[in-house]
């Protein structure tokens, strides 16, 4: 067991980790596992890693569950790290291809760490906000672990999303308004229906699974993390797990102290982080009237901003903004260059490179790397914009 605590991650103050947890109990801001490094580093080194299976779970001393417990696991992580060829440009351009994983997207990584331990502590019904692909692997890790789901989305979720979470069993409730107005519903009936909260940062071990994309992206570029990340960022979790997992990996001795400018890539009309990093704000405000068809970015207010934009600065990164036709513009030249049909999130990060590269922010043969967080198939409604015609 190498889990030590949980410790906010504001006001660092101590929570027992052996019993379900929101938020810090003084300041209510996300807390954040503790594990025991050098424990860890006596059973796991980087040799010992390279026999291990594929999923995320190759880095089970590292993930908060007891070694006792079985995993809630469907395959997760151990997704594809291409090498792009034609779109690339003169950078050394990868893509972390996350649509591979279950229920084809990276929130598959959040929630299988998160429901293992919401078993394990005890919960029975879990309760999500989504903007979709969230509520999809809920849908799917609960039915896994024989646990109810509750799943509150916005009207306007892509069709594939919704009727995946109806597919796969689980409660599904969607609200006229924004993924804050689903939180703010969950907040409001979870005592009396006895939901535990799975939303984003609201739990600490989400952000456990996710930051197994840094362990990845270290260990399959021979532990040599790139000079650049552009990440689609609604809550933020995976840029904050990673940061959380390059930490740890240095402590391991695993990784030195070199660090990737982290960019923050939103879409412009949904952009609170965008323009807080512009006004040199430590919080974001909330975003007026948020809309793109990039659903899994439309989050005007973010549990974790004051996280995201300490990172972006520290790592001399930033934030930029896409508009969504440009994402539609860019999703069939990635997919006819690559091979990969990428979601509109995806897709903005291609936009933000040639935008970086072109406000030289991003130099000639740097390395870079770009999340592809989900698959275009759960985006039909924004990508098919003409009627199929002739033979098929
Ligand atoms: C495909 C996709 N990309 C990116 C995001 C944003 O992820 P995060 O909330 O970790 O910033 C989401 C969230 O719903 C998503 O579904
Ligand atoms: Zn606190």
């Amino acid at each position: 067991m190498f889990l030590k605590r949980l410790e906010c991650s504001a006001c660092q103050r101590e929570h027992e980790w052996s019993q379900l947890q929101n938020l810090c109990g003084s300041c209510n801001k996300p807390l954040f596992a503790i594990v025991d490094l050098a424990a860890v580093s006596r059973t796991l080194n980087r040799e010992t890693l390279f026999a291990r299976e594929r999923s995320l779970w190759r880095y089970r001393e590292l993930l908060p569950l007891p070694a006792d417990a079985e995993p809630v696991s469907l395959g997760e992580g151990g997704t594809p790290l291409l090498r792009a060829r034609k779109f690339a440009g003169d950078v050394e351009l990868w893509i972390k291809d996350e649509s591979l994983n279950p229920t084809q997207s990276f929130k598959a990584r959040g929630m299988s760490v998160a429901v293992s331990m919401a078993k394990y502590l005890g919960a029975t019904k879990l309760a999500v906000p989504s903007a979709g692909n969230a509520g999809g692997a809920l849908a799917a890790y609960a039915a896994r672990a024989g646990l109810e789901a509750h799943i509150f989305m916005p009207c306007d979720t892509p069709r594939a999303n919704i009727v995946e979470c109806r597919e796969l069993g689980a409660h599904v409730t969607l609200i006229d308004g924004l993924i804050t107005d689903c939180g703010a519903e969950i907040a409001r009936r979870k005592a009396n229906e006895g939901w535990f909260d799975m939303s984003t940062l609201k739990e600490p071990y989400r952000v456990e699974g996710k930051k197994t994309l840094g362990y990845e992206l270290a260990e399959r570029l021979n532990w040599q993390l790139p000079d650049v990340i552009l990440y689609p960022a609604g809550g933020g979790t995976g840029l904050i797990g990673m940061w959380k997992a390059f930490d740890e990996m240095e402590a391991l001795g695993w990784i030195g102290k070199k660090r990737p400018r982290m960019f923050a890539v939103q879409a412009a009309g949904c952009a609170p982080i965008v323009r807080a990093f512009q006004a040199g704000e430590k919080t974001a405000a909330e975003f007026p009237d948020a809309q793109t068809i990039a659903s899994g970015l439309r989050v005007p207010k973010a549990i974790g901003d004051f996280l995201m934009l300490k990172i972006l600065r520290e790592s001399n990164g930033g934030a930029i903004a896409v508009a969504d036709e440009e994402m539609i513009r860019v999703a069939p030249e990635v997919g006819a260059s690559e091979g990969l049909f990428i979601c509109p999130e995806g897709a903005a990060c291609f936009v933000a490179l040639n935008l970086l590269r072109s406000a030289g922010k991003i130099a000639s043969g740097e390395r870079v790397v770009i999340f592809n967080t989900g698959s275009g198939i759960k985006y039909l409604d924004i990508f098919e914009t003409e009627p199929i015609r002739g033979n098929i």
